[in-house]
């Protein structure tokens, strides 16, 4: 059954705004009432065995990978790779000893995931797939399969599962991490987090009209722009400079923002939107460096910035949360102005050109 649109214009508009609630839900699906989680005990045995964990994935759930590796790195204390799957497939790495692997794709159907699925299991490796979607092809091959509970995904720019993925990754990680005794695991209140990731979510989400018009002033007509950040704030502006090239047709790089002075600066120029992600204390003063270099060559620059960390020139203004948790606030100002840039073109949001919601062929 295809969800309903509403009242929205478009399905994009409803699953960003449903992401407060999928992080509710996913509290109510795997937290008990004491903010322990509720995880299937072979799965945390067999993630308790590994000594490294391989999280493959395609397009925004990699990016989604990205976060979930540094949850699963600090709360659980387990090195944790990142691939893209189309790549991992045909030039697998030296693996661990003992690895297990993580696939997260919202559809369950991508093709290029599935090849590495495949190729798991004939190497006899255990694996979890996370998706939205039951007895999905992947979901059915792995050895285990967690859900994300988003509802359906319409819109092929993937905002809710992103936020899902992230969100039931974390859970993951403290599950893991209470398994194995990491303290930090332990004094990480997960269903706090998601309580507060939720509200902030919401807060966001009813800034439409803030959005609305800075894309109108800053994205519309410009032929290029940039996201960038370190670390965590990296990983969330490769998610919305693709939101942003996706649907708005906008040339837009997520860079990490110490490397821009390597070479990619050279494309500042008067009026290139530069969009600067702060939300972890130990670089939010590197990356306020690096910005003021793209502003002193002409760039307009836009900062998306925990409360904490604010300054009285800051654009958008998060509700600060766990330092780990960032990226399930900082990307809902990229997907709303990604939206508003493609609607304010008078684009297609829903179905952009040459763009599938599952590419089913490798
Ligand atoms: C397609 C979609 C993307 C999605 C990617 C991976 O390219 O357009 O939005 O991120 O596939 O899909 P999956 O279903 O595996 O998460």
């Amino acid at each position: 059954a295809q969800a309903d649109k509403g009242t929205y214009p478009f399905y994009m508009l409803k699953e960003i705004d449903e992401q407060p609630n999928v992080m509710r839900k996913l509290s109510q699906v795997y937290l008990n009432d004491d903010g322990q989680p509720v995880i299937n005990a072979e799965l945390l045995d067999a993630l308790k065995a590994a000594d490294r964990l391989y999280i493959v994935a395609a397009g925004t759930s990699y990016h989604a990978g990205l976060v979930g590796a540094r949850l699963f790195e600090s709360l659980a204390n387990v090195p944790t790779e990142v691939h893209v799957s189309s790549e991992f497939a045909y030039n697998q790495p030296l693996l661990s000893k003992k690895p297990f692997f993580i696939f997260l794709t919202q559809s369950g159907e991508t093709a290029d995931s599935r090849e590495v699925l495949l190729n798991v299991n004939e190497q006899n490796f255990p694996s979890l797939t996370i998706t939205n979607v039951p007895n999905s092809t992947l979901s059915r091959e792995a050895t285990y399969t967690l859900l994300l509970h988003a509802g359906p995904e319409i819109a092929v720019a993937s905002t809710k599962a992103y936020t899902a993925q992230i969100a039931l990754q974390a859970i993951l990680a403290k599950a893991l991490g209470e398994a194995d005794d990491q303290p930090a695991a332990k004094d990480f209140d997960v269903k706090q987090q998601l309580a507060l990731v939720a509200n902030g979510m919401q807060a966001l989400v009813d800034e439409k009209a803030t959005f609305d018009k800075l894309a109108k002033a800053d994205l519309l007509k410009t032929p290029n722009a940039f996201y960038i950040g370190r670390g965590l704030d990296y990983a969330v502006s490769l998610e919305t400079a693709l939101k942003l090239k996706e649907i708005s047709y906008v040339q837009a790089e997520g860079f990490a923002s110490g490397e821009l002075k390597h070479g990619t600066i050279a494309l500042i120029e008067k009026d290139t939107p530069v969009i600067g992600i702060i939300t972890q204390q130990n670089t939010a003063g590197l990356t306020r460096s690096n910005l003021q270099e793209v502003e002193a060559r002409g760039a307009k620059t836009i900062t998306i910035v925990t409360d904490a960390l604010a300054k009285p020139d800051d654009t958008i203004i998060l509700p600060t949360v766990d330092e780990r948790m960032t990226a399930l606030l900082s990307v809902v100002p990229g997907q709303l102005l990604a939206y508003y840039t493609s609607l304010n073109k008078g684009l297609d949001v829903d179905k952009p050109r040459n763009l599938a919601k599952s590419v089913t062929v490798e």
